[in-house]
């Protein structure tokens, strides 16, 4: 069945990001002129997705005003003749199909996921969460749903991390069954390295099947009062098996301040009217 729906959480408070993230939402800093949340969208429209569904919370109507018609703008650039700038808003709201739900409690990313579950029905979706910004030739979740038609089973985005970040990720136990594919056996969520089962991390990127919903529903709490995704994958892949799949392209944290900033560095060596002056500040630059 083609995967046709992505859910998008957006309901955090971006807590690492204060002051910035008091009046604003994280999902909208910016990675050079677009929001980090653009680029997400933007991935799920190149892989074929066709409804995203955010999952928000208080504050993030901002999040809304930026995929719809901003007509007063438009009709001002048009006047202008700023024909270039036009192009930059024109298409936002036509882009794909955006629907919100708002998570009234913060009970975890489970939690956020199970919001979304009338909207799903009985059929495979993807996950993308926003801070994950993968630049890649094959946008990340199009190389797995290509992975997801050939093993017909839920995928999870996995990477190799450094020892030391472990305890920040999802990690996976598994057995190679072919180049960037696992055939899991187990996730657990923010292991100490000492007890981790690998360094594959899960990244944000997610196709799952809709039994996850009723595992979700059923799940207790887990590690900080929440309710986990990785608890709730933990069953599901006991009932069906899981993949998880290495993707190709360089991941950027964008919920991290370094990882925040060399995504912007990142995406700015793309501009040709940045990326020479960018170097030449770096190259000059001394303590
Ligand atoms: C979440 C997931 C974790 C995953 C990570 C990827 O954690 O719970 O399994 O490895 O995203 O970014 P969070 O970053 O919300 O703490």
């Amino acid at each position: 069945m083609k995967i046709k729906k992505a859910i998008i959480p957006a309901a955090g408070y971006g807590t690492r990001f204060l002051p910035v993230t008091k009046a604003v939402p994280k999902e909208l800093l910016p990675i050079v002129d677009k929001p980090m949340i653009q680029y997400i969208v933007e991935e799920a429209k190149l892989s074929g997705i066709e409804l995203v569904i955010l999952i928000v919370n208080h504050g993030k109507e901002a999040i809304e005003d930026h995929f719809d018609i901003n007509y007063e703008l438009e009709d001002t650039l048009r006047k202008k003749g700023s024909n270039g700038l036009l192009g930059l808003i024109e298409g936002l709201s036509d882009m794909i199909k955006i629907v919100s739900i708002r998570q009234k409690k913060a009970l975890g990313l489970g939690h956020a996921v199970l919001q979304a579950k009338h909207l799903i029905g009985d059929e495979p979706f993807a996950v993308i969460l926003g801070d994950d910004i993968i630049d890649a030739q094959r946008p990340c979740l199009q190389q797995m749903v290509e992975v997801y038609e050939r093993y017909q089973k839920p995928i999870i985005a996995v990477q190799q991390v450094a020892r030391e970040d472990i305890s920040r990720y999802g990690i996976i136990k598994g057995t190679q069954a072919d180049d960037r594919v696992y055939l899991l056996d187990d996730v657990v969520e923010k292991p100490s390295p000492e007890t981790a089962p690998s360094d594959l991390a899960i990244i944000g990127r997610y196709i799952l099947t809709p039994e996850i919903f009723d595992i979700l529903e059923n799940i207790p709490t887990g590690a900080g009062g929440e309710i986990q995704l990785t608890d709730g994958l933990k069953v599901l892949l006991k009932h069906n098996g899981m993949i998880g799949y290495r993707f190709e392209g360089e991941r950027y944290d964008g919920g991290d301040k370094l990882g925040f900033l060399l995504a912007n560095i990142a995406y700015a060596m793309k501009r040709p009217e940045i990326k020479d002056k960018l170097v030449d500040y770096l190259k000059g630059y001394t303590r």
